[in-house]
């Protein structure tokens, strides 16, 4: 039938019964009617439309030929072509409507979809959709309209899927703003953020968007950080995005494009494959809806080929002539088993819809079906095995097994990549194998085969740039006044240095590609900049990033990001120790005038028995030691066991608080706001101080004179500054654990990829060298040094045991020369007087003075004295014998 005569009919408006093509016998299966009409809604004209038209006409051929199927009964197909307009559309569904057809196999748009369904929800005819994929289209809303092809929500959520399994964190959205476009890019939305990704930007044209249009939209974005591209538009229209991409340099390396099913459409409808539109996409990554590959899919796949080749068709086979096929076939299983139990199609009047007086337009035509429930639960119960696969529903209406197959465009054809499907996710195998299988063994072919990317690259694109292409990141770096090792000014190349520069430097080496930076000074340098305002700065996007110390700002989760803590740093008090003996010597004051008085003693003592002089020197001497080590172990035992006294009476965190003293902190810190909004502190209580040199006068003078009570700053810093400051400690636990980082403006991706390398650098050990070689120092450079200098040990007593081996050591010299003494006096008088004996026995004569030492030291020194005395006598008496001997002659 022609259009004009249809349209005729629209006016024509009192033949209500002109197409009652259903009987209205209310008897069972004997007397079925003989001709049923059913509708068909979709533009002709388009790659959709042409591939269904023809698919539809064959289903009802097919379903009419067929005669275990509506056997004595023809169904009859009524057409109306939208022509790609939601005004017509809707009309025509009306008109559709009027001719009372039992259901309606469409509307191929979402929009058109989302108007009459308010219609069809009324006069309850369902609609069969095989090509509206909104996901807003929900069973809930519109209960008259079913879907008979996948909702785009899953085909969102497989795109999501890939974004997050590449790694990106970021995509644009290209889409045409109507309900298809819309509906998609806001699951799309959804199923990123499960993710923890995002659509960074939300391209949209209208949709009969001209070239200048879309050409504006893509040079925009362009300019943007993200180069992951999805694309989800009209099939009719979509190509002209990639024209345009392609004449603006964008289908080069390093984008990435991923296309919805559309295109997927495009390229299965048009036979043989067009060279210049191959050359367009290459690289881009599409989606297409999986179908399960059976007998039946394969002989309508050859008939249709049959049919191109003899020209009967105008179009290949798309997957959703696929699906209009298996909608026809759907609606006769329906209607088979509506017949079965004894209904009947009646319509009726809606009381609702009269003919106002002076319109023309003939609403009393639109007629509510009776069976239009019991139908709608048929269409929702039927399961059969159609060219797309098992057709079932679940219980929200949506088709089971939603399943995308992932081609790249490679050539000039389609390659797969793999499978995602709702319940196994990413798979190289199909889908259907792995239903029956739990996930688990599932997970292991969470796997795609590598794809080709714009470019001809097969390195997985970063999927991002530097926004302001080419140049240099500008790194904002704080001009520090104090604690200048963590980041100051210089006059290398760079212009600053310090532990964070450091750092900054070997974590961006790490990164797989350049990042030209530059670093431009924050701050007088005179004052410590404010850390808020730096981070204010990045917000701002004044600078791309900040470099530094950056250590806890307190509105910083609102406005930046940061890398993961390579210090833990929080805060802790510093307070004055009280000054404590630092070394056993101070011992020896008491003891010094007695020690003087035994020294004088015992050498001042009778020279009689110097032996026993010696060992009672000796032995003074080490009644000292013991004496000492006992009271240092006492006094060092009583100070462990009471409290350690701090000067300033600041124990932790709650005597700080509570008291009323000043307390100092860093210009700049945020330990000003933590300590007035957190801790309720009086500002009037803190001090700023500049740097260590302020801490140490401020320490000093004490909260009396105009000093400090304690300072409260960050553990890195206390850290650097007690390295050179022994008298102050921190004094309490660490509090608000924090750590530092590199600010970077909100989900910059430089900032996950630059934690990733600060984490390999800690790993691998270069951090803690970066450390040790800005802020290691010697001397007391931690708190637990302090500690053991406080404690004694055996070193802490080397002076006593030095004075003790001394005493020892003169004790025994004196002794000895004594000894040596005597033994010269002994021996020369005993040679004398043995001199003839020895000669006889021919003894060496050293060998004998030993041992006669020996006996010497033995002898008792009286008995010694005695023999000294005796043979000195003896001597003095033989002299005068030889003197007499020699002044007698001999005879
Ligand atoms: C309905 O069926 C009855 C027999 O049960 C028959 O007499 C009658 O003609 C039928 N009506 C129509 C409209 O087919
Ligand atoms: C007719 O339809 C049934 C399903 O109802 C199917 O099994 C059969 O193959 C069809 N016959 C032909 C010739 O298509
Ligand atoms: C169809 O009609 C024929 C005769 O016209 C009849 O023999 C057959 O039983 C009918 N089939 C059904 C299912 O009503
Ligand atoms: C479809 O609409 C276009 C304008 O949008 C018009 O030029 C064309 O003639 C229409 N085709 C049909 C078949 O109505
Ligand atoms: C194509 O159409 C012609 C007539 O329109 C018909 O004779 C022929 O059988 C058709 N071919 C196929 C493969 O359906
Ligand atoms: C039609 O058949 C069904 C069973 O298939 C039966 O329940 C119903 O009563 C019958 N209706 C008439 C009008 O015969
Ligand atoms: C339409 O107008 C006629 C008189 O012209 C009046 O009798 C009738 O009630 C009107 N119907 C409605 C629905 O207003
Ligand atoms: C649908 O049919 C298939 C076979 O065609 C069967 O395995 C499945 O259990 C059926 N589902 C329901 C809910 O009847
Ligand atoms: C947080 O930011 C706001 C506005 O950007 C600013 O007014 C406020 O002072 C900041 N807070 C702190 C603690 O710096």
């Amino acid at each position: 039938m022609g259009s004009s005569s249809l349209l005729a009919l629209w006016f024509c408006v009192t033949v209500t019964s002109a197409f009652l093509a259903a009987s209205d016998n209310n008897t069972n299966s004997t007397s079925r009617p003989s001709e049923i009409s059913i509708g068909a809604l979709f533009t002709f004209n388009s790659y959709i439309g042409r591939a269904a038209r023809l698919a539809i006409e064959l289903a009802v051929h097919d379903v009419n030929t067929n005669s275990s199927i509506l056997a004595n009964t023809t169904l009859k197909l009524q057409v109306q072509d939208t022509n790609c307009s939601g005004f017509l559309g809707t009309i025509e569904a009306l008109q559709l409507m009027e001719k009372q057809v039992v259901s309606i196999i469409g509307p191929q748009s979402s929009g058109i979809a989302h108007v009459i369904s308010h219609a069809v929800n009324e006069l309850h005819v369902p609609l069969l959709t095989f090509a509206a994929t909104d996901p807003t289209l929900s069973s809930l809303q519109c209960p008259y309209l079913i879907r008979t092809t996948q909702s785009d929500y899953f085909q969102m959520n497989g795109i999501a899927d890939l974004i997050s399994n590449y790694g990106w964190r970021e995509a644009i959205a290209i889409f045409v703003d109507d309900d298809y476009g819309r509906g998609g890019i806001t699951a799309l939305d959804d199923a990123l953020a499960t993710k923890r990704s995002k659509i960074s930007y939300k391209a949209a044209f209208p949709p009969h968007a001209d070239a200048t249009m879309i050409k504006d939209v893509l040079v925009q974005i362009n300019l943007m950080e993200s180069r992951v591209y999805v694309v989800h538009v009209n099939p009719d229209s979509g190509l002209t995005i990639f024209s345009l991409a392609k004449s603006l340099g964008m289908m080069g390396s390093g984008y990435v494009w991923i296309a919805s099913d559309w295109l997927a459409s495009v390229l299965d409808s048009t036979y043989p494959p067009n060279f210049d539109t191959m050359n367009l996409i290459q690289g881009v990554i599409v989606f297409r809806q999986h179908t399960a590959d059976s007998d039946l899919k394969r002989a309508f796949v050859t008939r249709w080929s049959q049919m191109v080749r003899s020209g009967n068709a105008s179009s290949n086979l798309n997957t959703y002539a696929l699906y209009a096929y298996d909608s026809v076939w759907l609606l006769a299983h329906a209607i088979d088993q509506f017949l079965l139990e004894g209904e009947t199609f009646s319509f009726s009047d809606d009381p609702r819809l009269h003919d106002a007086n002076g319109s023309s337009l003939h609403l009393t035509s639109l007629k509510y079906f009776d069976g239009g429930e019991q139908l709608r639960k048929k269409l929702l119960l039927t399961n059969f095995t159609g060219v797309t696969g098992q057709v079932q529903f679940d219980s929200e209406g949506n088709l089971i097994h939603p399943a995308y197959e992932i081609l790249n465009i490679v050539g000039t054809g389609l390659r797969t990549l793999g499978f995602w499907s709702n319940y196994s996710g990413f798979s190289v195998v199909v889908p259907e194998v792995l239903y029956g299988e739990s996930l688990n063994a599932s997970t292991s072919n969470q796997l795609l085969y590598n794809a080709i990317w714009p470019g001809e690259i097969t390195t997985k694109p970063r999927g991002w740039v530097f926004p302001n292409n080419g140049k240099p990141i500008r790194i904002g770096v704080p001009y520090r006044a104090s604690y200048k090792e963590f980041i100051s000014k210089d006059s290398s190349p760079d212009g600053v240095q310090g532990y964070c520069i450091d750092v900054f430097k070997a974590a961006i080496n790490l990164l797989p590609y350049p990042v030209p930076y530059s670093f431009i000074l924050f701050g007088d340098g005179i004052k410590n900049p404010n850390y808020n305002d730096l981070m204010e700065k990045v917000y701002e996007n004044y600078f791309d990033a900040a470099v530094g110390d950056i250590s806890i700002v307190t509105n910083r989760t609102r406005i930046v990001d940061f890398t993961q803590p390579y210090i833990e740093s929080g805060l802790v008090i510093v307070a004055p120790v009280k000054e404590r003996s630092s070394s056993p010597w101070a011992f020896l004051k008491p003891f010094s005038v007695q020690m003087w008085f035994s020294f004088s003693t015992m050498f001042f003592s009778h020279r009689e028995n110097t032996v026993s002089t010696l060992g009672r020197f000796v032995l003074i001497i080490w009644l000292f030691v013991v004496l000492i080590i006992n009271s240092s172990y006492t006094a060092s035992l009583t100070s462990i066991l009471t409290v350690q006294q701090l000067s300033s009476g600041i124990h932790g965190l709650d005597s700080l608080i509570s008291s009323s003293d000043p307390i100092g902190y860093q210009v700049g810190s945020f330990a000003k706001n933590y300590m007035m909004e957190e801790l309720n502190i009086a500002e009037s209580r803190l001090v700023s101080l500049n740097n260590p040199k302020a801490y140490e006068r401020a320490l000093e003078l004490g909260p009396k004179n105009g000093g400090v009570a304690a300072i409260v700053d960050e553990f890195a810093y206390v850290e650097l500054f007690m390295s050179t400051n022994c008298k102050y400690r921190p004094v309490g636990q660490e509090f608000t654990k924090n750590g530092w980082g590199f600010a970077f403006p909100r989900d910059s991706p430089l900032a996950i990829d630059l934690s990733t390398a600060i984490l390999t650098l800690s790993e691998n050990g270069d951090l803690q060298r970066i450390h040790d070689k800005w802020l290691q120092h010697a001397g007391c450079s931690s708190q637990e040094n302090e500690i053991d200098a406080n404690r004694l040990s055996l070193r802490s007593f080397w002076g006593l045991f030095l004075i003790c081996g001394l005493a020892c050591l003169v004790a025994l010299i004196v002794f000895f020369m004594r000894i040596f003494c005597q033994y010269r006096r002994y021996s020369t008088q005993d040679e004398d007087a043995k001199l003839e004996p020895e000669r006889s026995l021919k003894r060496p004569p050293r060998l004998t003075s030993i041992k006669d030492l020996i006996s010497f030291v033995d002898k008792k020194e009286e008995d010694v004295k005695n023999s000294i005395r005796q043979k000195l006598s003896h001597k003095q008496r033989q002299s005068g014998r030889i003197f007499n001997e020699q002044s007698t002659p001999p005879a």
